[in-house]
């Protein structure tokens, strides 16, 4: 379906709350105790906030989430409110938020745990160890980008486990940005960076436009050889629909993105149809229900029993060829 024979996805919506950002927040946790932290805070556009609010209970520390109102998708909201986190709400973007919490973990002394704390990028490196140790290093590794940690860490992970001697090889990145918050896409083929101001996408949680790694995310691109595309919010609804009906996979839109983002560099001919190909599914469709609901289906509404049944038996009896791409 996609044009290319090895493409394997790495699914993070399996982690405890549901995305990547355990891996990171578990050992920026641990580290935030260790310091002697009362409260710790980050910006967010609903995983980080979720992942930082159970981790943080569970430490006994107070979590003070600040994010974007009406940016965050329900399943993060309330994963927010059940863990019984103070949820601090900004007329704004991401950006705005975070520009917040760079000033409060200054004034305040609460601890910031969004990625520019090190212990995330640190323990957000073994999505990369995980890849490496089930399918060794493929020839391209693809990657939803917002605020560029995740890119940065997999590839400080995969650097360090050559440098270890583990592996004799990098995978190329692939970094994948939404059409309507893609700067590091645009600088990786403009040659300059400029934050973007407004941004829209259906991809709530990479809705970034002036992300706080984007030159060490420019480093990956170049240091690996791979490249950068932004994809529609079309191409991102097509591939999370792709992903389930397919696979039975559910992600999120951000992540499909990454999806979306190798169907793209196939039919540019970036990525060949032979190369081993693992694209980082990094969180739960249960996160946004609200664009898993967005999708066309069949649902045959009030029936009896009789009636039911006789739907069913029409649907089991008929011939019709259900796979993906077939029928839907
Ligand atoms: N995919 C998902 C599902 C995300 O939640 C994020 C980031 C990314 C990809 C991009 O990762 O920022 O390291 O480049 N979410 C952050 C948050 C911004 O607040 O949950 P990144």
């Amino acid at each position: 379906m996609l044009g290319v024979n090895n493409l394997y996805v790495k699914y993070e919506g399996s982690n405890p709350t549901g995305s990547f950002k355990d891996r990171g927040m578990t050992v920026a946790i641990s580290m935030a105790k260790y310091l002697g932290a009362k409260a710790v805070v980050c910006a967010s556009t609903g995983n980080t906030s979720s992942s930082m609010a159970a981790y943080a209970r569970k430490a006994g520390l107070k979590p003070v989430l600040v994010v974007p109102k009406n940016g965050v998708a329900s399943g993060k909201m309330a994963q927010a409110v059940l863990y019984g986190a103070t949820v601090i709400e900004v007329n704004g973007n991401f950006d705005l938020a975070m520009k917040l919490v760079i000033n409060l973990a200054k004034d305040l002394k609460v601890y910031p745990l969004n990625s520019i704390n090190p212990w995330r990028l640190e323990g957000q490196k073994t999505v990369g160890y995980e890849i490496v140790d089930e399918l060794g290093v493929p020839d391209w590794i693809s990657i939803p980008v917002g605020n560029a940690g995740n890119i940065t860490s997999l590839w400080k992970g995969l650097k360090e486990l050559m440098m270890a001697g583990l592996i004799s090889k990098l995978p190329k990145i692939l970094a994948v940005q939404a059409d309507g918050a893609s700067p590091i896409v645009k600088a990786f083929h403009n040659g300059r960076y400029v934050p973007q101001v407004s941004v829209e996408t259906i991809a709530s949680a990479i809705k970034i436009g002036s992300p706080v790694h984007w030159e060490r995310a420019l480093k990956v691109l170049k240091e690996s050889g791979g490249n950068a595309l932004a994809v529609s919010d079309l191409e991102i609804c097509e591939a999370q629909k792709m992903l389930a009906r397919a696979e039975g996979l559910g992600v999120e839109p951000a992540s499909a993105a990454s999806i979306a983002g190798v169907k793209k560099a196939v039919d540019l001919g970036i990525i060949k149809a032979d190369e081993l190909v693992v694209a980082i599914a990094t969180g739960s469709a249960l996160k946004d229900p609200e664009s898993a609901l967005g999708h066309e289906v069949e649902y045959l509404k009030s029936m009896d029993g009789e009636a039911a049944a006789e739907a069913i038996n029409r649907l089991v009896n008929n011939d019709v060829d259900i796979r993906y791409g077939s029928t839907y």
